[in-house]
């Protein structure tokens, strides 16, 4: 009899991690999917190995000794600094930045340089307005507008005249911001700065003296330590693949190698070891891509296969350069003392870094535009223009003013035209078998029409022609035209006449989620609590935003379930942080209803819902959820139109206990493709974590079979299933993180794409 139990238990068990004998693991795998592109995914004809094509074009003057010379194309890759044919043309980015629109300076002619040709600020008591960014009270390099203090601690650039190209004799430690440097100057007249004028060059000084009595925040990416002057490891995509070092996210390569991350080998030089396993940090996160192996880490690959472009770095790589601030603008960074890599979901829009970098380390990756099936374009855009535009005067794109959604549409055209003069590719199907990722808030709404035939990553599923951006953060409205200089016709027109996302061409993709950000979910195996709360959400409810945040959902369930006092009544919580309290992680693992409501535009809820497997309560009319043109949803998710919001606690109340439970073993079956895990960095994270929680998670499962015994014994068997309790679901996931992730599924769709992009 026991043994019975005992049976159905593992039966249950075994049912909801989904490997019942005897059924096509392809079909297991593909539970739950829409269509035949998983299952055609699985079944697919490999394609043999080749070795990768390598270019020997050289380029004019070595690059003037700062650029990276391109073999493929023959063209210079320029770090900030530098531009131009050979990276000859000076490009200087000064630490200042002039006055905005509606400011006293609006209507400047100059921009407002305030450095001179020393580096050094030309007058520290001029201070017309408080609403400048960036001000030096140093020395600025004023290659990436970054500040260093003047003074023993200070920068001692290169001596005049030095080729380009020379290093700094000293690097000096940074002085970042206005609010690093001196109030007054040191005859004790009014500056600029907002901290004591001997805190920072008096006798124990911070840029005076080895030990100083105050130090600033250390705000550059590469230095870190009390006293800022100890060099971390920067990020740089794939680590610069073991050929090159890192500077603020530009590689500079070893002699030989090429490409934006170092991976591809001049043409006719033997292949050399990359520093990458050697490396304990970078071996810890990243490996050589696969596509610059010989022999080849195996002799089949995957398709699709997809080109990563080496494109222009002012749309990538300076970018990165400029954003100056470790925490900006990506999934990652190396923390001191040991460069162990941290990721983040701190800057929401890293997903295009994350799949960039997921990309190159992937062997989905070919260096062989002619076999690949897509063309990845891994453009900055998100990181525009704050804090890239509100940090100093350039890069603009053309020019200052308008919305964010200004800037990065104009940097997308550009970008295209670039890579349209630079390789057929483009024109050769039109751009249909191109790939953008674009993150913004409202995704890909304000999306330039050259890019109308192009594959659309996006986390924002709006689907109707006639949109109007619904932003309650003015600054970002998409559709408030603003006619400038260099753009007297507006933006508008640009982008007009398309749909933010389309479900034939285009994907709704997750969000990225540090490993950290779902700790406690029971799915990466933390100990499962029955589910005790109906229904939770918690976060900005528009207590103190414009009516149409939100679409006005979370204010009116908010105020409804307050009315109603429906988290006595019900356990049914929402609210901010002040209304409820408790570990985030914690509590959504608890709950059985997540909210998934709009923000601005999308809100990357359906990932917290489903990684915690709480069942994603979806409210956005004529929006697509994360992977919902690909995925059940209904299997594991529910769907409520906005004009029902009135209704969701009659509605949630009257969802049988059947249904829940089905849809929560659902979720323990789906979930993984919600989450990141192909770079080798994360995956191993996520074993980690399912390995700490192996013990909990066993002793847990023989603590319900106990009982289940126990509830047996007491019922006096036979019908005593019934009455045993019941497994919290979904269940742990113990499978190989790196299978049907996130990264994964999106190349399982792409794969089931590539016909439609050759007719
Ligand atoms: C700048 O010029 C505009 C248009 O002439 C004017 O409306 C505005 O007041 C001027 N701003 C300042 C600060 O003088
Ligand atoms: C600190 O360094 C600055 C710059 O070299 C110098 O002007 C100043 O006199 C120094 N302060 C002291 C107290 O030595
Ligand atoms: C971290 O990386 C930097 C740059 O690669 C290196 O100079 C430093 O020695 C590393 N730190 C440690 C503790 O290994
Ligand atoms: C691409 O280049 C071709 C030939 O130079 C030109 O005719 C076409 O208009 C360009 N397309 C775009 C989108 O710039
Ligand atoms: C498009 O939206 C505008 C403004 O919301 C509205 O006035 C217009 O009637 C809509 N047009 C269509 C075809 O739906
Ligand atoms: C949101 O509401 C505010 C005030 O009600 C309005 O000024 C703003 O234009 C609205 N935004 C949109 C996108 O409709
Ligand atoms: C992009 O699509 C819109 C809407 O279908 C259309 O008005 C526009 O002409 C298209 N632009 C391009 C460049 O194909
Ligand atoms: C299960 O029950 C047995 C016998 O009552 C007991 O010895 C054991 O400690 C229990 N195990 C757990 C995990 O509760």
């Amino acid at each position: 009899m026991l043994h019975s139990v005992y049976y159905s238990l593992l039966l249950l068990a075994l049912f909801a991690l989904g490997v019942q004998a005897g059924i096509d693991p392809s079909k297991q795998r593909c539970a739950f999917t829409k269509g035949t592109w998983c299952t055609n995914y699985a079944k697919q004809e490999p394609v043999p190995w080749k070795p990768a094509p390598r270019g020997s074009k050289e380029c004019p003057g070595g690059c003037n000794n700062v650029g990276r010379c391109n073999y493929d194309t023959g063209l210079c890759d320029c770090p900030a600094g530098w531009t131009g044919l050979g990276c000859k043309t000076p490009q200087k980015r000064p630490c200042t930045h002039k006055q905005r629109k509606g400011d006293p300076g609006e209507n400047a002619t100059q921009p407002y340089s305030h450095i001179g040709p020393d580096g050094r600020d030309l007058d520290w008591t001029n201070v017309p307005h408080p609403q400048y960014y960036s001000r030096c009270g140093g020395i600025c390099d004023d290659d990436v507008a970054i500040c260093y203090c003047d003074g023993p601690m200070g920068r001692i650039p290169a001596p005049p005249g030095s080729p380009p190209g020379t290093p700094p004799l000293q690097v000096g430690r940074p002085l970042m911001t206005m609010a690093h440097a001196p109030k007054t100057t040191w005859d004790g007249r009014k500056a600029f700065g907002e901290v004591d004028y001997n805190l920072v060059y008096g006798p124990r000084g911070y840029c005076n003296v080895t030990d100083p009595e105050w130090v600033p925040n250390c705000g550059m990416d590469g230095l870190w330590g009390r006293t800022c002057d100890e060099p971390i490891q920067m990020f740089c995509p794939g680590g610069c693949a073991g050929h090159g070092r890192c500077y603020l996210g530009y590689c500079i390569c070893d002699e030989g190698y090429y490409g934006h991350d170092c991976a591809r080998r001049k043409a006719g030089l033997p292949l050399l070891p990359s520093t990458i396993p050697t490396t304990r940090w970078l071996a810890e996160v990243v490996r050589e891509p696969p596509a610059a192996l010989e022999p080849p880490p195996a002799p089949t690959r995957k398709r699709p296969l997809i080109y990563v472009y080496d494109l222009e770095p002012m749309y990538q790589a300076k970018i990165l350069q400029y954003r100056v601030t470790p925490r900006w603008c990506v999934h990652r960074w190396h923390v001191w003392p040991n460069n162990h890599t941290e990721w983040t979901d701190l800057w929401v829009y890293a997903m295009d870094t994350l799949l960039h970098e997921s990309l190159l380390v992937s062997p989905h990756r070919t260096f062989d535009p002619e076999e690949a099936d897509f063309f990845y374009v891994p453009h900055q855009a998100s990181c525009l223009p704050f804090p890239i535009g509100a940090w100093a005067d350039f890069p603009w794109f053309p020019d200052a003013g308008g919305p964010r959604t200004r800037q990065m549409l104009n940097m997308v055209i550009e970008a295209v035209q670039w890579i349209n003069a630079t390789f057929p590719f483009w024109q050769r199907r039109g751009g249909r078998d191109h790939i953008f990722t674009f993150t913004h808030d409202e995704g890909a709404c304000w999306a330039p029409n050259i890019v109308n035939n192009s594959i659309w990553l996006t986390h924002w599923g709006r689907m109707e022609l006639n949109h109007t951006s619904n932003t309650a953060y003015l600054l970002d409205k998409y559709d408030r035209d603003t006619p400038t200089l260099l753009q007297p016709d507006g933006f508008v027109h640009l982008f007009k006449g398309h749909p933010c996302y389309n479900p034939d061409k285009d994907l709704v993709i997750p969000a990225f989620k540090a490993p950290g950000h779902y700790a406690s979910s029971g799915l990466v195996g933390a100990p499962t609590r029955e589910r005790d709360l109906l229904f939770f959400f918690r976060g900005d409810v528009g207590k103190r935003r414009q009516p149409n945040y939100s679409r006005g959902v979370r204010q009116a369930i908010y105020r409804a379930a307050k009315e109603g006092d429906w988290a006595t009544k019900h356990k049914f919580f929402i609210g901010g942080h002040d209304d409820i309290k408790g570990e985030y992680s914690n509590m959504l693992g608890r709950a059985k209803f997540c909210l998934v409501a709009p923000g601005d535009g999308w809100s990357a809820r359906m990932e917290d819902a489903v990684l915690h497997g709480c069942i994603p309560v979806i409210i956005a009319d004529g929006v697509h959820a994360v992977f919902e043109s690909i995925l059940d949803i209904d299997d594991f998710g529910l769907r409520i139109p906005q004009d029902q919001v009135p209704r969701i606690l009659d509605i949630l109340l009257a969802v049988p206990a059947r249904a829940i439970r089905s849809k929560q073993a659902h979720l323990g079956r789906v979930w993984q493709r919600f989450r990141y895990a192909s770079i080798p960095g994360l995956s191993e994270e996520l074993k980690r974590m399912q390995l700490h929680n192996k013990p909990r998670r066993e002793a847990e499962a023989a603590a319900y079979a106990n009982a289940t015994a126990a509830a047996a014994a007491a019922a006096g068997g036979g019908a005593a299933a019934a009455a045993a309790p019941k497994l919290p679901l979904p269940q742990p996931f113990t499978g190989d993180p790196t299978e049907d992730d996130a990264f994964d599924t999106i190349m399982q769709w792409l794969y089931s794409r590539i016909p439609h992009t050759r007719g």
